[in-house]
């Protein structure tokens, strides 16, 4: 019996049905989190599974799995950016998909320090290495944290807030999530009821520390380098800055390129395309997925099919 994890995978039919599993194929999982998705895959039939995760103990949870499915699963600590070298043959994936974000284990405990809601360590690694949050709020200048703010958590308040920051850690450095949450609760003149008002603050922290907008740029370049003609990118993001950076990668590199206006010439095609569009407009979940699992609320699914070299379909 598979284990009962506390996070549900977001749109997990959609997906897997998206990725039209078989058992000769090859997918990757490029966040494997709790193996929802993994789980759904080799269940439907799928030939193996390649699942990463940056998070070492995401891999450690993931091990009864493997074993279950030996031979259909392997496992690999490491990050989606370079998702590609994790094949023996190049180019030969059927499916890759990527789930944005933070897993609900990771938001939950509250040493991982990702949450404003329990009060822990202010660290929001996700790998446990390099800088941490507290790292970053207590050593980057005043223009700059001002800037990712409003850049990666698009806070209006941002340079408020940065200087609230500053003030603060020129008394005793800035160590707990609740000391960073209450510090920004004060500096807000007003706030939206429904949203805890450091909000936008954790999601930018949590950016920069894991370079995640970098890293989605580098897994989709890995995954188009990944797929063999007819394997299918399936990309979940829960925010703009993530959803528009899926969308214009798929945009510019596929078949249908916008058209030209009256006004416009039509662009000049100018490179071969690498992909097909299987979504013109986002896919989101329904009512029901989201009144039973609420983090699904903000979801958009797009996906692509890769193209044979010469811009064909497989
Ligand atoms: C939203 S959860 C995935 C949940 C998973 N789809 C499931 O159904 O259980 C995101 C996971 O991806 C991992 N992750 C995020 N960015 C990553 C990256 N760049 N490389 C590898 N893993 C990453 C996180 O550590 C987390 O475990």
């Amino acid at each position: 019996m598979i284990d009962a994890r506390p996070h549900i995978p977001v749109m997990g039919r959609e997906v897997v049905d998206m990725l039209q599993v078989h058992a000769n194929g090859t997918y990757i999982d490029g966040t494997l989190g709790a193996c929802g998705y993994t789980t759904m895959m080799l269940a439907g039939g799928a030939g193996m599974v390649i699942g990463i995760d940056r998070d070492p103990s995401a891999i450690r949870d993931a091990q009864g799995l493997a074993e279950q499915f030996a031979g259909h699963l392997r496992l690999v600590h490491g990050q989606f950016g370079n998702l590609d070298s994790c094949l023996d043959q190049p180019a030969s994936a059927d499916g890759v998909v990527l789930d944005l974000g933070v897993s609900s284990m990771q938001l939950d405990q509250a040493e991982r320090g990702f949450s404003f809601m329990h009060d822990g360590p202010l660290d929001m690694r996700m790998s446990a290495d390099g800088p941490s949050a507290a790292d970053l709020v207590n050593e980057t200048e005043e223009r700059t944290l001002a800037e990712w703010l409003w850049r990666f958590g698009e806070e209006r308040h941002s340079r408020r807030i940065a200087r609230a920051i500053v003030a603060a850690r020129a008394e005793q450095p800035l160590t707990r999530t609740s000391e960073l949450a209450a510090l920004v609760a004060k500096a807000m003149p007003r706030h939206d009821p429904h949203h805890h008002p450091a909000t936008r603050t954790f999601q930018a922290l949590r950016i920069v520390v894991n370079d995640e907008l970098g890293e989605l740029e580098r897994g989709l370049s890995a995954s188009e380098a990944a797929l063999q003609p007819g394997g299918r990118c399936v990309v979940v993001s829960f925010h703009s800055l993530e959803d528009r950076i899926v969308k214009n990668f798929f945009r510019d590199r596929s078949a249908s390129q916008p058209k030209g206006s009256r006004h416009q010439p039509p662009p000049i095609e100018t490179a071969t395309p690498a992909w097909r569009l299987l979504t013109r407009k986002p896919i989101v979940p329904g009512a029901a997925e989201i009144a039973s699992n609420p983090r699904a609320r903000s979801a958009r699914l797009r996906a692509a099919e890769r193209l044979t070299p010469d811009g064909g379909e497989a």
